[in-house]
């Protein structure tokens, strides 16, 4: 089968190589899929740029990317959730990377039935960036009437995250810059703030979540606009302590700035590692059918085009996400 491997770290496009590689074996609790699409994330491209080599040692040559939707070709004799024939999405565990491929075995706890409504591009953008804003905002506790803003709603993470908490009865506030206004707002965001000219800590003040995306100052920010008693989610700040402690860094402190604002404000920080989930993603396919949430797709590139797709992905201005034919 042909498949998109990252061959050594450093720039785009001198690190990934078409192979031709054998079909992946199927163990017990696995589905053979055969790939129809398959979508890209930054952390796709933290791993060619060599960024991630500490936390997320890899073997190289290695099939690039996690999120894939496609059909059930074969089945290990453990699978009893899925058939052959099955029109399946996935965000794969991190030993089966591998998206960029004709093929990809997936134990199947990672594997949820596809929306019967969207198309295999649309399915494939859906699960690594769905999971964060779902497990994000669930373990924010998020509820109606909860306000709550979420940075970046333009991004393949802030589009979804807008449309999951509009899903449960919240009030959106999201940022992002002039030329994304329009169709931000229209995915539900009840004040959506020009970042290029709007100052957001006047805006949204006082909040019950902060989805912090972005980072960097964004981080330590979050506590000038959360409420006393709310909480700041992280995708990309800080790990938290019991993060640290599940990448095996148990001596890990929160930086002091970040630990003294939480306490200052009395709102708890908490940083997020998304996991694959097929019963998440069943859930979200299920907000799909319901038409609560739609995929937001920036453009889809033919397989062999891949590393035009990865070029685009680094520019770091998609809107929505980038997704790959692969057949
Ligand atoms: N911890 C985890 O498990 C996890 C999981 C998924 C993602 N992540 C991380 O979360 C981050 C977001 O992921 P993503 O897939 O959503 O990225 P993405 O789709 O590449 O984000 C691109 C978007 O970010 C917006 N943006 C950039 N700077 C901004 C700013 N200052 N204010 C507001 N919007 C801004 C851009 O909009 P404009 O062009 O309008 O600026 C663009 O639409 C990444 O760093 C990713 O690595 C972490």
């Amino acid at each position: 089968m042909k498949a998109l491997q990252i061959v050594s770290y450093g720039e785009i496009k001198d690190s990934l190589v078409f192979n031709e590689l054998s079909k992946p074996a199927v163990q017990s609790n696995d589905v053979l899929i055969e790939v129809k699409a398959a979508a890209i994330n930054p952390i796709d491209k933290s791993i060619i740029l060599g960024n991630l080599q500490g936390m997320l040692p890899i073997p190289l040559p290695s099939t690039s990317a996690y999120d894939v939707s496609g059909i059930v070709l074969e089945k290990g004799d453990g699978v009893s959730n899925f058939e052959i024939g099955d029109l399946v999405y996935s965000r794969v565990p991190q030993e089966q990377m591998g998206t960029l491929a004709e093929y990809v075995a997936v134990d199947s706890a990672a594997v949820s039935k596809k929306p019967g409504n969207i198309s295999f591009e649309e399915a494939a953008s859906i699960p690594l960036a769905g999971l964060t804003a779902f497990q994000s905002l669930e373990a924010a506790g998020i509820k109606k009437d909860d306000r709550v803003l979420i940075h970046a709603g333009s991004g393949g993470v802030g589009s979804l995250a807008i449309q999951y908490a509009k899903a449960q009865g919240a009030f959106v506030y999201t940022t992002t810059s002039t030329t994304n206004l329009a169709w931000v707002k229209a995915l539900g965001a009840d004040r959506v703030i020009d970042y290029k000219t709007e100052d957001y800590m006047s805006i949204a003040k006082d909040v019950d979540i902060v989805f912090d995306t972005l980072g960097q100052n964004y981080s330590l920010e979050s506590f000038e606009v959360v409420k006393q008693g709310g909480i700041v989610i992280s995708v990309v700040g800080p790990l938290d302590e019991a993060s640290a402690k599940m990448l095996g860094m148990s001596d890990y402190k929160l930086p002091e700035a970040l630990a003294k604002a939480s306490s200052d404000r009395k709102a708890d920080y908490k940083f997020i590692l998304m996991h694959p989930n097929g019963a998440h993603l069943n859930e979200i396919k299920s907000l799909i059918e319901d038409e609560k949430i739609k995929p937001i797709i920036d453009k889809v590139y033919p397989f062999s085009e891949s590393v035009e797709a990865f070029t685009h992905l680094a520019t770091g201005r998609a809107k929505g996400k980038i997704v790959v034919k692969v057949s």
